[in-house]
């Protein structure tokens, strides 16, 4: 068995496999991973001069189903939509996409069966970053514990500990991040950033003496906090996981409630100086001054006004990077504070951070398992986000159990993967693929160029458009949210080379040329 499976993988691997679908009752299907079993989308080439590709997932069963077609001279005059690329301009340059090692999904993937020497715990490592899978290539690490992880604790919980000697690594570090972390470099071709977000710092230097609830740190803690940063920045490089970036605070703005999980309150004005005073230049004197530094970490609806006071301080400003940005309130808040945001400070990033669906929904409704609302409603953000300057999406738990967690506050959330322990297997959710259709295909330092949409259909459809300047590919991906399939033709940006097509109902196709 072991043999026959040895022989079996790398042959999966190389063609691409199909997905193997079960429906669980909601409006699309699963692709259930087993021991023995799992969709790898494989390496999908860039067609040659004179075709192109589209890639298609839709509600009604495709994932990732590929087509290479003749460009052609003319545009469908009956198309329902248009789309047509302008090379003239370039936009933000893309950092990329990924989601987040927490210690919930390094618990979920090691409860997986170690059968046949480990394939289905690599599987969901391989799903996610390998050339063969959707090429993650960054992502979010919790500094220490945040609601999802079984117990509350920082890198140092002895009390009064202000030099920071009891300072370590945790057995969450040990076990549950480090080794898929590793995993992923050694599957992944792409190199893997990371970037650190602390969600409480030890509860002994906040005024509470609570991870949770409200309130802030300890002004007098303000310097022993900083060297926190730096142990933790060092500590990951020892292990060979070097941080490419790190947000200041998970949701700055949870502590002013009293919020059920790990927090901890900065007001804008607190940010701009301790950023300033401590740890801007803590980081710059330990060697960390290349280390993106971003504030924020938080909804929309809190920009520009939260990164103001910091971003007109010169020198707060020289230390940071760029703002990161939460989903949740997305549906409330219009995209033109990024645009606002972006108007103030063109040369700082906008990168989302964290985001998931069913965060909010009833506790029977926190997975629903083959939802393609969800995935609709993934993809739509993240062209929005796109289109307004987002730099790269990166998604919360890369995996939670069928009640989506564990989480020790009591919450729970949807996943791409759901973990099912008890029946050894894996399923991979519409929002899995949702998201592959940009990570695959948008590499790092691919470039946003403008696109527009028209046409006696569009009125269901949303695009972006990137080119990637060192294989040359252009990318476009195209949502349909209409109940019906359309004709689309793309116009390339030159005005003589055309892609006519049909995008099913509900449907997302990359298309590649
Ligand atoms: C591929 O192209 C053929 C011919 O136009 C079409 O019938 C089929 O639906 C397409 N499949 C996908 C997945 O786009
Ligand atoms: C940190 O924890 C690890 C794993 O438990 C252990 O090997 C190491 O010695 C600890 N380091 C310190 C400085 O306590
Ligand atoms: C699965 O997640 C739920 C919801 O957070 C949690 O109550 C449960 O303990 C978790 N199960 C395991 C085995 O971790």
């Amino acid at each position: 068995m072991l043999m026959l499976l040895l022989l079996l993988v790398p042959a999966l691997v190389a063609g691409g496999t199909e997905c193997n679908p079960r429906d669980f009752g909601a409006d699309s299907v699963v692709c259930v991973c087993t021991a023995s079993d799992c969709d790898l989308q494989g390496v999908i080439p860039v067609p040659a001069d004179g075709l192109f590709t589209t890639v298609t997932s839709s509600r009604d069963g495709l994932r990732f189903a590929q087509n290479t077609s003749s460009l052609e001279s003319t545009p469908n005059p009956d198309a329902d939509v248009s789309v047509v690329l302008d090379h003239s301009t370039d936009y933000q340059t893309i950092f990329g996409f990924g989601g987040a090692f927490t210690d919930s999904t390094g618990i979920n993937i090691a409860s997986l069966p170690l059968k046949a020497q480990d394939f289905l715990i690599k599987w969901v490592d391989m799903s996610y970053f390998s050339p063969d899978g959707i090429e993650y290539n960054l992502c979010r690490l919790p500094m220490a514990g945040t609601d999802y992880s079984i117990r509350t604790y920082s890198y140092d919980d002895v009390e009064g500990d202000v030099d920071l000697v009891n300072f370590n690594l945790t057995i969450e570090d040990y076990q549950y991040k480090l080794p898929y972390i590793k995993q992923a470099q050694q599957v992944a071709n792409k190199e893997l950033l990371l970037f650190g977000s602390p969600f409480s710092p030890p509860a002994w230097m906040k005024e509470s003496g609570s991870f949770f609830g409200s309130g802030s740190i300890l002004k007098e803690m303000w310097e022993p906090y900083a060297n926190y940063f730096i142990k933790f920045l060092q500590a990951y490089e020892a292990e060979g996981a070097p941080m490419w970036g790190v947000t200041m605070q998970d949701e700055p703005l949870a502590g002013l409630k009293d919020s059920s999980w790990n927090n901890c309150y900065w007001s804008p004005e607190d940010t701009r100086d301790w950023i300033k005073t401590h740890l801007g230049p803590a980081m710059k004197s330990a060697g960390y001054g290349d280390v993106k530094l971003m504030i924020h970490d938080q909804t929309r609806d809190t920009i520009p006004w939260y990164v103001i006071p910091c971003l007109d301080d010169a020198e707060c400003n020289q230390y940071v990077d760029g703002t990161a940005l939460h989903w949740y309130a997305d549906l409330l808040t219009s995209p033109d504070s990024m645009d606002e945001t972006h108007n103030l400070y063109p040369g700082k990033f906008m990168l989302y951070t964290e985001s998931c669906d069913g965060w909010n929904a009833e506790p029977d409704e926190k997975v629903i398992l083959g939802s393609w609302v969800r995935a609709e409603n993934y993809a739509f953000n993240i062209l929005e986000d796109l289109n307004h300057w987002a730099t790269g999406w990166v998604d919360w738990n890369m995996a939670l159990n069928m009640s989506g967690g564990p989480n020790w506050a009591s919450k729970a959330a949807d996943s791409p993967i759901i973990i099912n322990t008890d029946a050894g297997e894996f399923y991979k959710q519409p929002m899995f693929y949702a998201l592959g259709h940009f990570s695959k295909f948008i590499p790092p330092g691919s470039i946003r160029m403008p696109s527009t949409v028209s046409g006696p259909g569009s009125g269901d459809v949303i695009a972006v458009a990137v080119h990637d300047i060192p294989s040359l590919t252009n990318v476009a991906i195209i949502l349909n949210r209409g109940d019906s399939s359309k004709s689309v033709s793309v116009d390339s940006g030159s005005g003589t080379e055309f892609m006519n097509f049909v995008m099913p109902a509900k449907s997302i196709t990359t298309v590649l040329f």
